[in-house]
């Protein structure tokens, strides 16, 4: 009756389709602590937390969740709720303390190796994100994701990945949300920098990083796939555009948002090119500015087609939402950006149930109409949610999270059901509380509970890990 009540009859007994998956995700510069432990190198996060220690409210990944020490325990976590997969990232810096193959941390080789074989010896698929922002400090120096040289770093840095453990992880990421990375510049390089050119960077580091993205697609399919046989793609996050009315102009800006913001990644790996409106419109904001050419890059001919056609499936991470209005069209010339290129107005509807973040409202019924919208625009593509969740202050009877674990699942059964989305993975985010990027240890994500000033970071279950591991068992969302 509950069901029929919040929901409504027809998606009541709806489970999850034969050979369906569910995991959990973490990152690791979020948990894994030990920053400079065994010849681990230093990366762009342990800098500016150490820089700015006030941004952060005094949190750091120095230690954090001390995943580096707590590999059996993380384990036995994921092993009671069940999950088919572990999603987590390696740390560069700990594999290459230099960035560059010339040194290699066999210590930080054994650290992953030991996660990969107790994960298995458990019958937990590890799903391996080769980069979640913690670009290694000394490659920083050298113009990180702003230089081309990151392109040949990444190559190899990925092929030692591939040598030293693809024999066990049959499932690749190459990128984590490549439009936070670059457009928010949370590698400290871009806002924090003021001599960065206005208006160019997001746009060079996101062109570097889809060129690296697809090298590293070919290397793995030409050399490894054939015996490794896994699968490798990207994780693009989007925050839903819903139109805030139905004024041509504003349901124009919502799909002019969306083209920037997830087009601008996807397009090229499912197109081989920009969408067509970020061409023209920074063609034309750029000429606006007396420029001699557009801020945004051009791929050339050759890389069109290497690029194109570079996923086995799409990572989706997705948490909330996003109300849309049409700018004002002012071209700002003298402090040019993405944020003025796409032309756009973005707010929050103030009865969207909130969370202790203030971007993420709940708004479970603007996921299905996403992933609705990237199986029409983009011809059906096999897709993962790689991430989703919810962030509250800590509470261990974490009611909130359960219900928002209990609506989103809701529409992304709708959504496999009726619309006939490719969706065959589930994750959420994240396993534990874990170091929040901007807010620190103030929001939780975990389904599990760490105290960040206990010593042991005993690992606390909250109710919503009983509630999550009931529907892996089941299929189901119980209400
Ligand atoms: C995603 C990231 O954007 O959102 C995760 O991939 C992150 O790493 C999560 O933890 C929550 O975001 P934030 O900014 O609140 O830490």
């Amino acid at each position: 009756i509950f069901c029929v009540f919040v929901v409504n009859s027809n998606s009541c007994n709806l489970t999850f389709p034969e050979g369906f998956q569910f995991g959990v995700a973490s990152s690791a510069y979020q948990v894994e602590g030990a920053y400079k432990e065994d010849g681990k190198g230093l990366n762009v996060w342990d800098e500016i937390t150490h820089q700015y220690p006030k941004l952060f409210g005094f949190a750091n990944g120095d230690v954090t969740s001390d995943s580096y020490h707590h590999v059996k325990d993380d384990v036995a976590l994921l092993k009671n709720l069940g999950v088919d997969y572990y999603r987590f990232s390696l740390s560069w810096s700990r594999i290459l303390p230099q960035g560059t193959t010339n040194v290699i941390n066999q210590k930080g080789i054994d650290y992953y190796n030991d996660l990969i074989n107790e994960l298995l010896a458990n019958n937990i698929q590890p799903m391996v994100t080769l980069f979640h922002w913690d670009t290694p400090l000394i490659l920083k120096k050298a113009g990180g994701f702003y230089s081309e040289s990151i392109i040949n770093y990444f190559f190899d840095y990925a092929n030692l990945a591939f040598s030293s453990f693809g024999d066990r992880v049959k499932t690749w990421t190459t990128f984590n949300e490549p439009k936070s990375f670059c457009q928010e510049n949370p590698d400290g390089v871009g806002t924090l920098d003021p001599s960065l050119p206005l208006g160019w960077m997001d746009y060079t580091c996101a062109h570097n990083l889809l060129r690296a993205h697809s090298q590293v697609y070919h290397l793995y399919n030409n050399t490894y796939k054939p015996k490794q046989n896994g699968i490798i793609g990207p994780v693009y996050n989007l925050e839903w555009d819903e139109p805030a009315s139905n004024k041509s102009a504003d349901l124009e800006a919502a799909e002019r948002r969306r083209q920037f913001d997830f087009g601008w990644y996807f397009n090229p790996l499912v197109f081989g090119d920009y969408p067509e409106i970020m061409k023209t419109q920074i063609a034309k904001y750029s000429k606006a500015q007396n420029l001699s050419r557009s801020r945004l890059p051009e791929f050339t001919d050759k890389e069109k087609k290497q690029i194109k056609g570079t996923f086995d499936y799409i990572g989706l991470n997705h948490y909330s939402a996003w109300l849309i209005k049409d700018g004002d069209g002012v071209i700002n010339v003298t402090t040019p950006s993405f944020t003025n290129d796409y032309n756009a107005e973005m707010y929050k509807d103030p009865s969207w149930p909130g969370s202790s973040i203030s971007w993420l409202k709940v708004t479970p019924t603007m996921f299905r109409k996403e992933l609705k919208w990237i199986k029409d625009t983009y011809n059906n593509p096999l897709i993962f949610v790689t991430e989703n969740g919810y962030a509250n202050n800590g509470e261990l009877i974490d009611i909130k999270r359960i219900n928002y674990i209990k609506l989103y699942l809701t529409e992304l059964l709708k959504a496999i059901h009726f619309d006939k989305v490719n969706v065959q993975r589930y994750t959420h985010w994240s396993l534990m509380d874990s170091f929040e990027w901007i807010n620190g240890f103030k929001a939780r994500f975990g389904l599990h509970h760490i105290n960040f000033k206990d010593p042991k970071r005993t690992r606390i279950p909250k109710a919503s890990s009983k509630y999550y591991k009931s529907i892996i068992k089941t299929k189901k969302v119980s209400f």
